[in-house]
């Protein structure tokens, strides 16, 4: 597997972090391609259980070289935190490098999307409040600041001072908010600059020359596909590529170089934010999976909404990334249930579509259609192989490999680094 790429299947929080730090065992590199710290990654390893929002979830393993891709947003303050935070828990961080092009969240990013999300109400996209939107807004529209500008002090000053002013008259006038000081905020990240420059560098070449030494690379995906700027529930989605062409563009590796896409998938599904969610369950059962699944957000707190598998959302990420094979994690959340549901269908108007409608609005009509399978009602966090798998769980393995047209490479069946079943080496 010289190059892998973990991509979020559905909707985010599938278990990403886990995996990578579960695959990056013998890896040479590990990177991170997308977002921002709108991402939450978690870890349970023999060092304790870390909560990742920009350092790569290979950080744990010593051989592997850690990259913050370009195509990552960077909030340097929150950075720095998680490097302290880890060298504190004894995790060395000297195998850490940050593209220079990758661009650096600003406060007025966060403040934009705090004043956003306000001005839209009711229909409020549910965003982490991270400054996301606002700063890749910022990199579209050549008005970004990137790491490599931010170190080099009078580039920084000349560039702050342009954007501010058009900033603040954004934030003065369209939102009747208060400006941000030039002053401050120059000072400031003047500070970050100092600490983060010496992990800044061009971070393409470190990943395609690991490769031309056919050394093992791993590139860490963040969200997930049905959040994907164009082809997830637009417009409740981020502002960034989740998916396996995001691999590519947010580290600067050719579609040529990838050759294996391992999409993560929960055993069920859920969504943090609004938007339109066919399986979600608003009754008990929903309340149970939340709860038997500690369903809370890793960057907000923010209870995620939870519901069966939706294999029409699953097929539908499955062929726009190419998956050539899934992990389906938190396997043990449905130990307990008697039947389980996997939806195959959207009925709309007495029909039933095979496919994802464009439009939120149809979305949100759709019923799904469900196929009952089931359950297994047994204890499956310490089952070791496959084979160990009660039947029941192996026909619902064997049903989604079914709907999803993918095989099921890995199950994960705990949050432990060790509670995973490798169906097929990866
Ligand atoms: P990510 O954003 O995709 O990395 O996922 P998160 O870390 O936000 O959310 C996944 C949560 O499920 C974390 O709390 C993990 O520790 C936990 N987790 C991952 N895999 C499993 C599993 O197989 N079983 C259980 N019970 N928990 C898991
Ligand atoms: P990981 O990497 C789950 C969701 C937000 C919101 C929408 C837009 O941990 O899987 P944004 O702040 O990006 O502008 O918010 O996207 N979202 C996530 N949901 N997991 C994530 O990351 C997410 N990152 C963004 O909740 O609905
Ligand atoms: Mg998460």
């Amino acid at each position: 597997m010289p190059v892998t790429a973990i991509i979020g299947g559905q909707w985010g929080d599938e278990g990403k972090g886990k995996i990578v730090d579960l695959l990056s065992e013998n890896v040479d590199v590990v990177a991170r391609f997308s977002g921002g710290t709108n991402a939450g990654h978690t870890v349970v390893n023999s060092q304790g259980e870390f909560k990742l929002h920009l350092i790569p979830a290979g950080i744990f393993r010593p051989q592997a070289n850690c990259i913050i891709g370009n195509g990552v947003v960077i909030n340097p303050k929150v950075l720095l935190g998680e490097i302290d935070a880890l060298k504190e828990r004894g995790v060395g961080v000297d195998r850490l490098s940050i593209s220079d092009r990758a661009h650096i969240i600003m406060p007025y990013h966060i403040l934009l999307d705090e004043l956003e999300e306000t001005a839209r109400g009711s229909s409020a996209i549910g965003t982490t409040k991270q400054g996301i939107g606002p700063a890749y807004m910022d990199k579209s529209a050549r008005r970004g600041i990137r790491l490599g500008e931010l170190i080099d002090r009078d580039l920084f000053g000349k560039r702050l001072k342009g954007f501010l002013e058009f900033k603040n008259r954004v934030i003065t006038r369209v939102f009747g908010a208060e400006p941000l000081s030039f002053d401050e905020i120059f000072e400031e990240y003047c500070g970050y600059a100092d600490r983060l420059g010496p992990f800044a560098g061009e971070t393409s070449s470190l990943i395609n020359d690991a490769l031309d030494q056919n050394k093992f690379v791993l590139l860490e995906g963040a969200q997930g596909t049905m959040l994907d700027i164009d082809f997830g529930t637009y417009p409740y989605v981020t502002s960034s590529p989740p998916t396996a062409w995001g691999a590519c563009l947010g580290t600067g590796l050719s579609p040529k170089r990838i050759d294996n896409i391992l999409g993560v998938f929960k055993a069920y599904t859920t969504r943090v934010g609004g938007g339109p969610f066919p399986t979600e369950l608003t009754d008990q059962l929903g309340e149970e999976i939340r709860n038997r699944g500690k369903e809370y957000g890793t960057t907000t707190g923010r209870p995620r909404r939870c519901g069966w598998f939706d294999g029409v959302a699953a097929r539908f990420a499955a062929r726009l990334n190419g998956f050539t094979g899934m992990v389906i994690t938190k396997f043990d959340i449905l130990d307990t249930f008697p039947q389980i549901k996997i939806c195959t269908g959207y009925e709309l108007d007495g029909k039933v579509l095979g496919t994802m409608p464009v439009n939120t609005d149809i979305l949100e009509t759709c019923t799904p259609v469900y196929e009952e399978l089931p359950g297994w009602q047994t204890d499956t966090s310490a089952i070791q192989s496959y084979d160990a798998l009660p039947q029941p769980a192996r026909q619902y393995i064997k049903r989604i490999e079914e709907i999803v047209g993918c095989p099921v490479d890995v199950t994960s069946i705990g949050a432990n680094r060790d509670q995973s079943i490798i169906i097929n080496p990866v």
